[in-house]
């Protein structure tokens, strides 16, 4: 295979074969092999115009160099239950410690008539737009509608290399998944500290862009590697489930950040989860995990003992990044209560 020499490089995998249908299994193989050697790699070949993040970068950038009080109209404590908004510097916990970013958490814009949001679903509902920069909420329509068809097609070419039908985590997990966007600015670092600290993503898929700026490293087989920054191409990593689901055949690689460029940094990772209602369960034909597969986990949690819906294992996980937002916006209230799974 051309991009997989050692383990000091991330895989590179062109998916226009994939999208042509020209050749599905040598694109599905790949991405096989990156999910099992890595847990991350970088597409290109993926059919999204470039102008697409190019014109969201842009606009974030305006958002992002307004006064705070501005930028505080639409700040995530007026998202409620939604968890849509602005946070600040230091807003946001990884392990702890709080990163060197800011940032809008955005997602599926959901009206207050879909049934997820009228059942008082935590995460779901609609987007806080602020009223400058005008074109953002178009912007961040376009990015996240073209990068989620890009992760669908990711999923697929993973089923076929997981000796699956191409559908099936559309059948299982996927049909309505959860859709988060994040834009996050991460002002220059200096001294030691991290932007974002180790750690890995909750969910199935994370497909991110980034800006030129570089400082992403992930925890390769052999030590930690920089992810170069190339503003064309999308960088793909798993989350737990996919470890969970392939009883750690996958890899939720733990991965960090430190802007060490003199600019800021945008990085906009779009977040492909399973519904929320959906149960986790093993791939057919994984494993069953081995004992210590967990042992030297980032947070010495285990992917392997969850139960219950996705929703759950997402709301124990936010609630810790997110501590004080996570007392008030997600008490289920009198009224509401926590929904039904009705997976
Ligand atoms: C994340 C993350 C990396 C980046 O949001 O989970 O790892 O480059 N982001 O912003
Ligand atoms: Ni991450």
């Amino acid at each position: 295979m051309g991009h997989t020499g050692g383990v000091s490089d991330l895989p590179v995998i062109d998916l226009s074969p994939l999208r042509a249908g020209t050749d599905v299994d040598g694109v599905a193989a790949r991405i096989d092999d990156a999910c099992r050697r890595v847990g991350f790699f970088t597409v290109v070949g993926h059919g999204v115009d470039p102008g697409v993040p190019r014109r969201l970068d842009a606009l974030a950038r305006r958002f992002f160099a307004l006064p705070e009080r501005d930028k505080a109209r639409i700040a995530m404590a007026e998202g409620g239950r939604a968890w849509r908004g602005w946070f600040p510097l230091g807003g946001e916990l990884t392990g702890g410690v709080a990163d060197g970013k800011e940032g809008l958490y955005l997602g599926e814009d959901l009206g207050p008539d879909d049934d997820r949001v009228a059942a008082g679903w935590p995460l779901h509902g609609a987007n806080l737009y602020p009223a400058e920069p005008p074109g953002l909420a178009e912007a961040v329509e376009a990015h996240l509608g073209a990068v989620t068809e890009v992760g669908h097609l990711v999923l697929r070419g993973m089923a076929l290399g997981l000796g699956l039908d191409p559908d099936w985590f559309d059948r299982h997990l996927t049909a309505r998944p959860l859709v988060m966007l994040r834009v996050f600015h991460y002002p220059p670092v200096d001294g030691t500290g991290w932007s974002v600290g180790e750690h890995t993503d909750y969910g199935l898929l994370t497909v991110l862009w980034q800006d030129g700026a570089g400082g992403l490293e992930v925890r390769g087989p052999d030590g930690w590697l920089a992810v170069p920054p190339d503003p064309s191409a999308f960088v793909i990593n798993l989350g737990d489930m996919l470890e969970r689901m392939t009883a750690g055949a996958y890899r939720s690689t733990p991965h960090r950040v430190r802007n060490t460029s003199r600019t800021g940094r945008i990085s906009i990772p779009l977040f492909l989860d399973p519904a929320f209602d959906a149960e986790v369960r093993p791939v057919p034909g994984a494993d069953v995990p081995p004992a210590d597969s967990d042992a030297d986990r980032w947070d010495g949690a285990s992917v392997h003992d969850v139960e219950g819906p996705y929703g759950d294992y997402l709301l124990s996980k936010v609630s810790k990044v997110f501590p004080a937002l996570a007392a008030d916006a997600l008490d289920p209230g009198p009224a509401r209560g926590r929904p039904a799974a009705t997976a």
